[in-house]
């Protein structure tokens, strides 16, 4: 049976703590500079419906330096451009490769993939999810602090997007304690407390944001930059943490919107770590749904 990788939860607990337990022997051995081939052979398929670096690149040297091999579709060109639909896609691809990735806009449109594919597909990020920048976050913070249970995390920024749903996901699965600051109208689903910035990042171990105008929102940015006027994660903020307290930021950032230059360069910021750790989780999921699937 293949697994999918659409949201966190789709891993037990136990499956995640493993999948970091991976992550860490992988990340020593890149950094021993020991080469690893447990996916020779293997392809990856790798589908953005919305610009990408990070993941792009994060995914392509996974596989690479795994022994395997990514190939990225640019769907301008491809036939889902041109109304293919995305069923029968899925169907062809799935004889081409041992894992699919998939960034798109509707979640249902990554459910519709997941059901036609017969290989396990990722998701790269939706409208409604980042898991696979989720177990980059919270490997960082494992690395940072030896737990994640019981962190204090204060999430500031747009608590409906992508982010701030698997934040919300994320705090269920691991009880981690998290504050989510968001304007009324930006909150997450569900009946989540709401916070001032203030408020949220008192005492708190961790600071997260993100960018207040996601990909597919161009239209509404006058009206974001207004509403999320005060929401800004600056040194005052900053101030207000633990004084051990790291800033994660998934990354592109706009500097001066979300977040200042500053708090970004700061001794507190952990995003190039953050950025870096991604392809290190990645790989450990690659292994995980494609070996696995291998094998039974
Ligand atoms: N953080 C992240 O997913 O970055 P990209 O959009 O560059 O892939
Ligand atoms: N919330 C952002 C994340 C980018 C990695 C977006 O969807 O554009």
């Amino acid at each position: 049976m293949k697994r999918d990788f659409l949201k966190l939860s789709d891993l037990s607990l136990g499956e995640l703590n493993a999948l970091f337990e991976r992550t860490k022997e992988l990340k020593a051995l890149r950094k021993a500079r020991k080469v690893v081939t447990t996916l020779q052979g293997r392809t990856l398929v790798l589908v953005f419906e919305k610009s990408s670096t990070r993941t792009r690149l994060s995914f392509e040297a996974a596989m690479a330096q795994l022994g395997g091999h990514a190939i990225v579709l640019p769907v301008a060109d491809s036939q889902l451009s041109r109304g293919e639909s995305v069923a029968d896609t899925a169907r062809v691809m799935s004889g081409y490769a041992d894992a699919i990735m998939l960034r798109t806009f509707e979640d249902a449109r990554l459910a519709e993939f997941a059901r036609h594919a017969s290989v396990p597909l990722i998701n790269g990020l939706t409208d409604g999810g980042h898991p696979v920048q989720l177990l980059a976050d919270l490997f960082t913070l494992i690395e940072k602090f030896g737990k994640l249970e019981g962190l204090k995390v204060a999430f500031v920024g747009d608590g409906s997007s992508n982010m701030g749903h698997s934040w919300v996901e994320a705090a269920d699965l691991f009880r981690i304690d998290l504050r989510i600051a968001s304007p009324e109208g930006y909150r997450p689903k569900g009946s989540v407390k709401a916070f001032s910035p203030q408020d949220a990042v008192k005492g708190v171990d961790v600071v997260a944001t993100d960018v207040w105008t996601s990909m597919g929102q161009e239209k509404e940015k006058a009206a974001r930059l207004a509403a999320f006027k005060g929401y800004i994660v600056d040194a005052s903020l900053m101030s207000l943490a633990a004084p051990h307290a790291v800033v994660l930021h998934c990354l592109p950032a706009h500097r001066g919107e979300e977040i200042t230059d500053d708090v970004l360069e700061g001794p507190k910021s952990v995003v190039w770590a953050e950025a870096e750790n991604r392809m290190h989780v990645q790989k450990a999921l690659l292994e995980k749904l494609i070996l696995e699937g291998q094998s039974s």
